[in-house]
């Protein structure tokens, strides 16, 4: 076998990732390397692990179950990485040679690696890969001291400690099952060689499948240089075989997220019911109070305060703001401002520096101003509130006439009224006034007051003759009772004469 050394191949690095299989027992319509976990799919978690020592490598992705989503996922999370087809599930030997058949350039170092192991780090494979190009071995294994090897192929060493064999579970002696360092599934391959033995592979056993662990083999039989490297975190190589499994992985990976924060500077109060994507991003004196979900592309300002019982999806938090009780999307809280308990906040929000969201309200859409407030039961739908402005509790942004949304807008330092409507599209001016329980269908001009509503009027004695007999009718006679010998008193006192005396 001829070895190529030289510089220029050696710095292509290329990594082949094995997505084929259906996970049958995760009972799913979702393939298995497409579940989610904490801001990413199991697939994308091994995406990102790969993608920081590339370079110009190629990335390929055999896929066979469930092809189409996992494509369409790629088209979306990886567009460089290159989708092969493994029609038949015929073994990870067979899917590694797809991917190098579909290659036929390919040169230099190739990674390969399951697809549903997400809790790989990025520098676990720095490190194999630099191992096996400091050794130049022609293949080099991640392995893992793992408490059960239960399914999973041996790893056996010689004396002096080194590798000698990777050995399946059912061909295994018992003396090779009691060993519990196992093969991750992880390698790295020297392309000539890895292409030679793919090509040499049978299928002669119980699964007539062709192993990618066969290669090693045939490697070790003819003279090179295998090496097998520890993982130093075997939780690293676990992979998921059901949702259970998965439940498990996700919860190692929130306690590795918060543990990173934590020594970043992030207080997390109760890390075992804080779930932070790997996406999000916090500032040091960030408070996370417990039972908070952090999501996607949110970021936490520095001694901001969110939870507790809190979901932000793609959400950013300014500094000194605090986000309480909330679930929110796609908004933008500023600095030092308020929310909740009890928001909802919508696509589109955008919260001033030291702006408040209440108690109880709504916003889609909606932009407030540098100090300006909606504390109360409200929905502020597709509107406008300028800076300062205070808006009365209960005011609803009648923005859907049934056919379109329209937009309102209310300037700055207003006070609108508590129980306003306000029919869009409508503008109130600066400084401006509206009057408790007004529907406001017309712009109110800045400084004025805005009144939409019936005069009120008393019938007196209404309830005694349309409902006599009642606790109110009772309560009313009472009442007025005690009123006319209030002015009886009053009437005493104005003669001049004492009470008692
Ligand atoms: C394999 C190794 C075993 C190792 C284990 C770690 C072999 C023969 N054995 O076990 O030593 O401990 O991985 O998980 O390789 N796949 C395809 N196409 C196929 C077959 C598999 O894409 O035709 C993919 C699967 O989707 C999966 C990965 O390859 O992501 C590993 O397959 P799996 O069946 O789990 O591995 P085993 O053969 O059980
Ligand atoms: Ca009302």
């Amino acid at each position: 076998m001829r070895r190529t050394d030289t510089v220029e191949e050696r710095s292509v690095r290329n990594v082949i990732i094995l997505a084929a299989g259906e996970g049958k027992r995760m009972k799913s319509a979702v393939p298995k390397v497409l579940h989610p976990l904490l801001g990413r799919t199991l697939l994308g978690h091994v995406l990102a692990a790969a993608e920081p020592f590339l370079d110009s490598g190629t990335v390929t992705v055999v896929v066979g179950h469930g092809g189409a989503q996992v494509r369409e996922h790629l088209a979306e999370v990886a567009p460089e990485a290159r989708p092969v087809t493994q029609e038949e599930r015929r073994g990870t030997g067979h899917a590694v040679r797809i991917a190098l058949d579909a290659n036929p350039e390919l040169t230099g170092t190739v990674v390969v690696l399951n697809g549903d192991i997400p809790l790989l780090r990025a520098e676990t494979l720095a490190a194999l890969v630099h191992t096996h190009e400091a050794t130049k071995a022609a293949a080099t294994v991640l392995t893992a001291e793992v408490p059960d090897p239960t399914g999973l192929g041996r790893i056996v060493r010689n004396r002096g400690g080194e590798f000698a064999a990777i050995v399946e579970e059912r061909d295994a002696t018992p003396d090779q099952r009691a060993i519990r360092e196992i093969n991750s599934g992880a390698y790295v391959f020297e392309a000539t060689a890895l292409r030679e033995m793919l090509g040499k592979l049978s299928t002669d056993n119980d699964q007539g499948e062709e192993y990618l662990t066969d290669v090693i083999a045939l490697l070790a039989a003819a003279g090179s240089a295998i090496v097998a490297h520890r993982a130093p975190d075997a939780t690293e190589t676990l992979g998921a075989n059901d949702r259970a499994e998965l439940a498990g992985l996700r919860a190692l990976m929130r306690d590795r997220i918060n543990t990173e924060w934590m020594r970043a500077g992030v207080a997390i109060i109760d890390p075992a019911t804080t779930w932070i994507d790997v996406t999000v991003t916090l500032e040091r004196d960030a408070v996370v109070e417990p039972n908070t979900h952090l999501r996607g592309a949110t970021s936490i300002g520095e001694g901001a305060v969110v939870g507790p019982d809190s979901s932000l999806i793609d959400v950013v938090v300014g500094p000194g703001a605090t986000v309480v009780r909330t679930h929110a999307v796609s908004a933008h809280v500023g600095p030092q401002a308020s929310v909740g308990p009890f928001a909802y906040l919508r696509p589109g929000t955008e919260l001033g520096r030291k702006s408040k969201v209440g108690t109880f309200v709504e916003t889609k859409a909606a932009t407030l101003g540098e100090g300006a407030k909606v504390p109360h039961l409200s929905y502020v739908g597709d509107a406008s509130i300028g800076e300062h402005t205070n808006i009365g509790a209960a005011t609803v942004f009648v923005n859907y006439d049934g056919v379109r949304k329209q937009r309102s807008t209310i300037g700055a330092h207003a006070r609108t009224g508590a129980d306003n409507m306000f029919v869009a599209p409508v503008t109130i001016g600066d400084g401006a006034y509206t009057a408790a329980g007004s529907i406001i269908v017309k712009d109110v001009p800045a400084g004025a007051l805005g009144v939409s509503r019936a005069q009120q009027r008393n019938i007196e004695g209404w309830v005694e003759r349309k409902r006599p007999g009642t606790a109110a009718a009772e309560a009313a006679q009472a009442a007025q009772a005690r009123e006319e010998n209030h002015a009886g008193a009053g009437q005493v006192a104005e003669t001049g004469l004492p009470d008692e005396q």
